[in-house]
């Protein structure tokens, strides 16, 4: 969601086209409006312009805009549409500023800045910050001051990022519950996440809930939620966070698809999990959202039938309103790609304040805000993601969660070592897989069904294609089939079936043949004896044989490939998905 980047040029030097190559790889996190504001010789200026970043370069490039410090901004709209009214930063005759999270008590103070006599010209909820801070610095307030007026009036989440007229060469900035880092380089810098300043700077430092800095060209003075100065940990900024590009590929989506082997056999490599993880744990609790909630589900089946531990997995954004109990001895499990999901983040709050429970993350993104919240922390080695549509974090997920699963079963450890080169085969299907998106393009609906371990990987394949076509999706339990969902097809319903020769196979091709029986449009995907045995009618594509534990994950990997052709096909921005974001910081 939004993402800010700010910088302070060292030697007078121009900044803002390096905020746009700041925002550039900002863009991942998705956003449907962008803006620049700079402040020079005591005057701030900005441009702003409604969707992709090309448009705002354009009126930069129109116009002119230069600073030598300044700050730029993504917008994900929330409150109030996606226009260049709308869209950050906020500015008022003395302040610019941007904004990600949501002022949840905007209207309260929208009303007293009005009856001081303000005049508000957007709909967002960002600009009461904007204007109570113009509101301080005409009664007379410091900069600083205004500021800390502003953080004590606002309730909800934030990361904001200020400059002022009156104070040409700093950027005030504060973070509670969206993210925020403050980058060390030849010029000083502050971003969403350090990747954004990764060019710029090798050492950053990560805000904490309540954090406030002064960020100026000498250095940052830090201080905490009651306005004391602290001193803060400066970190590298890891390798891993920096993108190599695209390469040879049209899109990331289809080259994190093809780099799956390798972060398996990297995240197998690093996530050799003692049995010390499950001492005194009786229960198990996954908190996740999204793809990431399909791998805890995957994994609840492997945690109660190999490790006999109760598992619960809880969807993150709806866990903490429902008053849930914790027991005693529960391990707690947070799995996110990001590391920065809002709700997962917030369900993790839950559970310390109602809980003594042990907390574990399985995180993509090193030092992100849910790994450092946990008390251990396990990543998945897939590499910086950026298509929004996950996928290599994905399976690189399944991999850390089998090495829990299996911590306590080295045939199954050894097992899964077979799992890299099994789908490296997969991967070898695409060939195979591209004409079925012809038989899915025009469909207004698909089916996915699965059973057992690969039922969530069904809702998986599901909402692969919903997010990057645009085309409605279910994933279905196979055997729910029959009590609704089954009256949904006919001929024009592409049913997708996950049928690999397993214990539960025969259940399986009764629910095909159901289907078989309503629709024509059905695509079946097995290994070599499963094919044998299903009906010819439908479409087959034979995957490798796999130990039936592991096919979840070598099963997704065909799914992503139908998803992402049918995208292709239908001319969709496959890396960018209208209205989706990969890293979700406001609830
Ligand atoms: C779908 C997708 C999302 C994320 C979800 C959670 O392809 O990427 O559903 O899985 O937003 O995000 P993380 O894993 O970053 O917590």
């Amino acid at each position: 969601m939004c993402g800010i980047i700010g910088i302070i040029g060292k030697d007078n030097e121009n900044v803002v086209a390096k905020i746009i190559k700041g925002l550039e790889k900002l863009e991942y996190r998705g956003y449907d409006s962008a803006g620049v504001a700079v402040v020079s010789d005591g005057n701030l200026s900005r441009l702003r312009a409604a969707g992709k970043l090309k448009n705002l370069i354009a009126k930069i490039e129109e116009n002119g805009l230069s600073g030598s410090v300044g700050i730029g901004h993504t917008r994900w709209a929330t409150h109030g549409k996606a226009t260049e009214n709308n869209a950050h930063p906020m500015m008022t005759k003395n302040v610019a500023l941007v904004h990600n999270g949501i002022i949840e008590n905007y209207r309260e103070l929208k009303f007293e800045l009005q009856k001081d006599g303000y005049t508000f010209s957007t709909e967002t909820d960002t600009e009461v910050a904007a204007v109570f801070l113009q509101r301080e610095l005409d009664r007379g307030c410091s900069p600083r001051d205004a500021f800390k007026n502003m953080l004590a009036a606002v309730e909800g989440s934030y990361a904001f990022a200020a400059i002022f007229s009156m104070l040409p060469e700093t950027i005030m900035v504060a973070k509670n519950k969206s993210p925020l880092v403050v980058g060390f380089g030849k010029n000083m810098c502050i971003g969403s996440d350090a990747s954004a300043i990764s060019s710029e700077c090798k050492e950053v430092v990560y805000l904490d809930d309540g954090d406030y800095a002064e960020v100026t060209r000498e250095g940052v003075l830090f201080f905490d939620k009651s306005f004391n100065q602290i001193e803060k940990k400066r970190t590298p900024v890891s390798e891993d966070l920096i993108d190599s590009g695209k390469g040879t590929y049209e899109h990331f989506m289809l080259k994190e698809i093809m780099e799956q082997p390798n972060a398996i056999r990297k995240t197998i490599l690093h996530n050799r999990i003692g049995e010390d993880i499950l001492n005194g744990v009786s229960r198990i609790l996954i908190l996740a959202c999204g793809t990431s909630y399909h791998a805890g589900l995957v994994a609840r089946y492997w945690f109660e039938k190999f490790l006999k531990i109760p598992t619960n997995v809880e969807i993150a954004s709806e866990y903490r309103y429902r008053s849930p109990i914790i027991e005693d001895n529960t391990l707690v499990i947070a799995i996110t790609q990001s590391g920065e999901t809002i709700d997962t983040l917030e369900a993790l709050e839950y559970v310390r304040k109602h809980s003594n429970a042990k907390v574990a993350a399985i995180a993509n993104v090193k030092n992100s805000a849910i790994s450092r919240a946990a008390d251990t922390v396990f990543y998945t080695e897939a590499g910086v993601e950026v298509g929004v549509a996950s996928t290599k974090a994905f399976t690189a997920q399944l991999v850390v969660l089998a090495a829990i699963a299996f911590c306590r079963n080295e045939f199954f450890l050894q097992k899964l070592q077979n799992v890299p080169a099994l789908c490296e085969e997969a991967l070898a299907l695409y060939e195979e897989i591209k004409p079925l998106a012809e038989k899915i393009k025009n469909a207004h609906s698909a089916m996915y069904l699965g059973r057992d371990v690969l039922y969530p990987i069904a809702l998986e394949g599901a909402l692969k294609l919903k997010e990057i076509s645009y085309i409605h999706a279910e994933g279905f339990a196979a055997g729910e089939m029959k009590h609704g969902p089954i009256a949904l097809i006919d001929d024009s319903v592409p049913v997708i079936c996950l049928c690999p020769h397993n214990e539960l196979f025969e259940k399986m091709e009764s629910n095909i043949a159901v289907s078989m029986a309503r629709g024509k449009n059905i695509i079946i995907f097995t290994d070599e004896i499963g094919a044998a045995l299903l009906p010819n009618e439908a479409v087959k594509i034979v995957l490798p044989n796999i130990n039936a534990e592991f096919a979840p994950i070598l099963y997704s990997i065909p799914l992503q490939l139908l998803a992402y052709q049918t995208a292709l096909i239908r001319g969709e921005d496959v890396d960018k998905p209208r209205n989706l974001a990969k890293s979700v910081t406001v609830e």
